[in-house]
């Protein structure tokens, strides 16, 4: 049996002995700073366990076709699970970092010019494998900086953050996915009831169901744009058009899973939001108007800062959410083959 000693195989030598406070090198006592350190290494840690179930997620659903009946999709599904829950542990903390006060962190702050969170290439690698591309980003110029000392990354970390927006993310995957889907081909369905006469029949049933404050008009332009000519975002009209009838249809076995998967990319998309608006209330706290020590125009009085405008701007999944717009009462769905109930069911 190997002899395995706790503190040699966690490393607790090199972790517990990398929390070295600038203040101290400035013959200054700023008690605060220790907890500024750890808690943004142990954030680190964690933004390193997302990174490693995402690719894991990224490796499974990579495959050229992803077995529903081989517990592939039920392991994205917790992964991402896990990837949730970190989440909100990692919002939580935040409340502990609160407990340094404005002042207490003035102490230490200039020390830290031009370093920021913003420089975090973990946090980039997380948003840039979920799907979010640079051209999305909400203030693109930072990332254009390409010198730490103005707060920008390194040349080497800005490659490394362009090269994973390149690869393969979760949301080109779950596009091909949905795509790939073969319940909306007409071999499941019959004459009277093809795909394109369920859908139109769909697009009725829909329009009626709006109230009278809604403008139909525009909803019906909208219903025909995504689900038949341009998508919405990346989302091609077919990659839609199977989310919404794993929305409508969840409750057919064959849908569990997928729309469990639905609805967890939407919690991610939530679950980050909320950190990122905590993160920024606790900022506006922490240092009131002032700019970032990464030199970013972090808020503004009347204008949109960086911080708000990635809050607003950074949601991957944000297309599936959208898609509640096109949904109807449950008691009204319109019936789909016996074919395909076969299909979809248990009995299959
Ligand atoms: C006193 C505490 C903190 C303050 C005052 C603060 C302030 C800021 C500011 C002003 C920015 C915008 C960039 C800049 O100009 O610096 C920023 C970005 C960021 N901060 Fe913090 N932060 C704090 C703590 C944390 C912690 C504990 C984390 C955890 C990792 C964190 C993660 C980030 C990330 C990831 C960004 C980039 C967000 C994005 O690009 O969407 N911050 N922070």
């Amino acid at each position: 049996m190997p002899n395995i000693y706790y503190n040699d195989y966690l490393h607790l030598d090199k972790i517990l002995g990398s929390q070295t406070p600038e203040s101290e090198k400035h013959g200054v006592k700023a008690h605060d700073e220790m907890l500024f350190i750890i808690i943004h290494q142990t954030y680190e840690l964690w933004f390193k366990q997302v990174v490693y179930e995402l690719d894991s997620v990224l490796e499974i659903l990579n495959k050229e076709s992803v077995n529903d009946d081989s517990g592939d999709l039920g392991t994205v599904i917790r992964r991402l699970d896990r990837v949730v829950e970190i989440w909100k542990l990692l919002t939580q903390q935040i409340s502990v970092l609160e407990t340094m006060t404005s002042q207490d962190f003035l102490e230490f702050r200039n020390f830290l010019t031009p370093a920021s969170g913003f420089q975090s290439v973990q946090f980039k690698i997380i948003e840039a494998k979920l799907g979010l591309e640079m051209h999305n980003r909400y203030g693109g110029e930072y990332y254009k900086r390409q010198n730490p000392n103005e707060g920008g990354f390194d040349s080497k970390d800005y490659q490394t953050i362009g090269e994973v927006e390149k690869s393969p993310t979760l949301k080109t995957l779950l596009i091909q996915w949905l795509e790939r889907m073969p319940f909306l081909v007409q071999n499941y369905w019959t004459e009277d009831n093809t795909p394109e006469k369920f859908w139109e029949n769909y697009k009725q049933l829909f329009l009626n169901s709006l109230n009278e404050k809604e403008d139909k008009e525009s909803r019906r332009a909208e219903f025909e744009a995504i689900f038949s000519h341009q998508g919405i975002g990346s989302f091609s009209p077919q990659a839609l058009r199977a989310i919404l009838f794993i929305m409508l249809y969840r409750d057919f076995p064959r849908f569990h899973l997928p729309y469990q998967l639905l609805i967890r990319l939407q919690d991610i998309d939530e679950t980050i939001a909320v950190f990122r608006y905590k993160h920024l209330m606790m900022v506006s706290r922490m240092i009131g108007m002032r700019v970032g020590t990464g030199g970013i125009n972090k808020q503004g009085k009347n204008q949109e800062g960086y911080l708000e405008g990635a809050l607003r701007q950074h949601r991957v999944f944000r297309e599936i959410s959208e898609l509640s717009t096109f949904l109807i009462e449950r008691r009204n769905l319109p019936p789909v083959p016996v074919s395909l109930i076969k299909e979809l069911g248990f009995t299959s």
